[in-house]
């Protein structure tokens, strides 16, 4: 769809919690301003006030949230971002670079909540203007490597556990193998430097940079 209506590029990075994927989607817009280009950065949920106040409920809600609820929720927070920014600066030529995006859903909520992936791609699908992604980095880690990098302080969903993790990088991985083209796996486990290389091989590659 992009490549139909301008010349801005969409990318998103992916991949289970602790992956490295926020450092590695800063490289990304760093090494694309030094080239010249418009490109902006944008985190999901969250990214426009709307989807802030949205991410606060879905991250630290005390209540229980039921697992459509939060999916709806996540989707809602993706519609805002996508109308209000992502739209708005792929139309005027930008790059925007999206650390998630409706494959963290599939992934999250699919994969490890359990519910249906198809009908959560029909969600996405209206959550997202239909907007797809030119390129998806999914970086992937193992649960053990992945613990061992985060935090003390964990979110509701980073909370839920090893084998809630192990399902969402199944069904990560399930992405890349029904759409390799697009969803480019990339081992994680590498050092930040080498990740940062392969990323924007890949990226140059795509769009002859
Ligand atoms: P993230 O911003 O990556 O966490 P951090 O602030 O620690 O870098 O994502 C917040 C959490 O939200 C993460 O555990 C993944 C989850 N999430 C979903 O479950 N579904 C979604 O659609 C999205 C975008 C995120």
């Amino acid at each position: 769809m992009t490549e139909s209506i301008s010349s801005g590029k969409f990318i998103t990075v992916e991949g289970i919690d602790g992956c490295g994927k926020t450092t590695q989607a800063e490289f990304i817009i760093e090494t694309l301003v030094d080239l010249g280009k418009s490109a902006k950065i944008v985190r999901e949920p969250g990214g426009d006030p709307i989807s802030e106040s949205i991410r606060k409920l879905l991250l630290h809600a005390e209540e229980a949230m039921s697992d459509r609820a939060e999916a709806l929720l996540m989707i809602a927070s993706r519609a805002q971002l996508t109308d209000k920014i992502v739209l708005p600066q792929i139309i005027n030529g930008a790059w925007v670079v999206a650390d998630r995006y409706a494959d963290s859903t599939l992934a999250y909520q699919g994969g490890g909540r359990g519910l249906s992936v198809k009908s959560l791609n029909e969600i996405n699908e209206f959550g997202t203007y239909t907007l797809k992604p030119d390129l998806t980095f999914f970086i992937d880690i193992s649960v053990d490597v992945a613990n061992s990098r985060m935090r003390v302080e964990r979110d509701r969903i980073e909370k839920e556990g090893n084998d809630f993790q192990q399902r969402v990088r199944d069904q990560y991985m399930k992405l890349h193998e029904s759409e390799p083209e697009r969803v480019i796996l990339i081992n994680g486990e590498q050092s930040v430097e080498e990740v940062r290389a392969e990323i924007w091989n890949h990226i140059k590659e795509k769009f002859n940079l």
